[in-house]
């Protein structure tokens, strides 16, 4: 922890036990946090305290991390959510989904507060002050393909294969991937992926947008370093600022949106001015 940290009384970064326990590996170097799923296994099947902990990573990561790389370990992305989560016994001290239903303990409300503190473990990855990438290799089924749907960009080697697996168990999408889904190939072509429960190889997932590049299985991280290297090279303010303006730009009318950019480029433009004047 950070001085400063102690002395605001901000949160710590989740401990080694913590992540090991979450099945995460964390690693952070300069600009770059790097979130390894790691339960292979399970074939890196996610539980609830992974997902609380990926929000507790969001919300200590240092303040001058600008890129954030999900993988996951070995030869698969995710198998989604660990499938004991639905069984009365759970996962490793975790309390099972189904119990409080089950024992009528549980009501809508508490099941709703529930569902939204694992969706914070998704959320995060639209913060504006990073850009998040999914390196997907193998399967990414439910949850695992909602967590790249979370992320800006998608690499994929081309053995990946995304999976929307929830309706064919009676169950809903609702980690957060419905609205990325439908923003990238539209409701229908939304309906058929989820609604087939059917999987979309990596060639596919490029040309319908899904997938921002896909490489050969070898090639996967050095095209994410690439990418990286590229995003670095951009000014981290208007790096900011832009991925704001472009994450609006959907749910505006062309009025609100030519506003917000006029806002934020006389942000940009005092911004240089005064460095300019400050290295003058
Ligand atoms: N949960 C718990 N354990 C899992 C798991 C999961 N999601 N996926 C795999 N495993 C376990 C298997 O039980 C197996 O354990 P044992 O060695 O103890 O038998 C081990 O991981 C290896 O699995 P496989 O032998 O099946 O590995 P594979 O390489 O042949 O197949 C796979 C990999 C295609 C991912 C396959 O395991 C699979 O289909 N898994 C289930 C996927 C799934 O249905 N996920 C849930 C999607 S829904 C969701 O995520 C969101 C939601 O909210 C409901």
């Amino acid at each position: 922890m950070s001085q400063a940290q102690q002395e605001t009384g901000a949160r710590q970064a989740p401990t080694e036990e913590e992540l090991t326990r979450a099945g995460l590996r964390l690693s952070v170097e300069g600009a770059v946090a790097r979130i390894t799923i790691a339960r292979p296994e399970r074939r890196n099947a996610m539980t609830g305290r992974t997902w609380t902990t990926m929000a507790h990573i969001g919300q200590t990561l240092p303040g001058d991390v600008r890129i954030v790389v999900i993988s996951g370990e070995g030869d698969i992305f995710s198998a989604g959510i660990d499938l004991n989560m639905f069984t009365p016994e759970g996962v490793d001290g975790e309390r099972s989904i189904i119990d409080g239903l089950a024992e009528g303990t549980t009501d809508d409300a508490e099941l709703d507060a529930y569902i939204a503190e694992l969706q914070e473990g998704f959320r995060w990855l639209r913060r504006p002050d990073l850009v998040t990438i999914a390196a997907v290799r193998g399967h990414a089924i439910g949850a695992g393909f909602q967590l790249a749907l979370s992320c800006d960009l998608r690499i994929l080697a081309d053995d990946a294969r995304f999976c929307m697996k929830e309706p064919a168990l009676g169950l809903v999408p609702d980690l957060t991937g419905t609205k990325p889904l439908v923003d990238i190939v539209g409701v229908h072509r939304a309906v058929e992926i989820c609604l087939t429960a059917r999987k979309v190889g990596a060639e596919e997932s490029r040309e319908i947008g899904l997938a921002t590049l896909v490489v050969g299985v070898d090639e996967l991280d050095g095209a994410v370093d690439d990418a990286i290297a590229g995003l670095l090279a951009v000014n981290a303010d208007a790096a900011v600022a832009t991925k704001a303006l472009l994450q609006q730009a959907a749910d505006n009318t062309l009025e609100e949106q030519c506003a917000a950019e006029r806002k934020a480029q006389a942000g940009r433009l005092t911004a240089m001015v005064k460095a300019m004047t400050a290295g003058s």
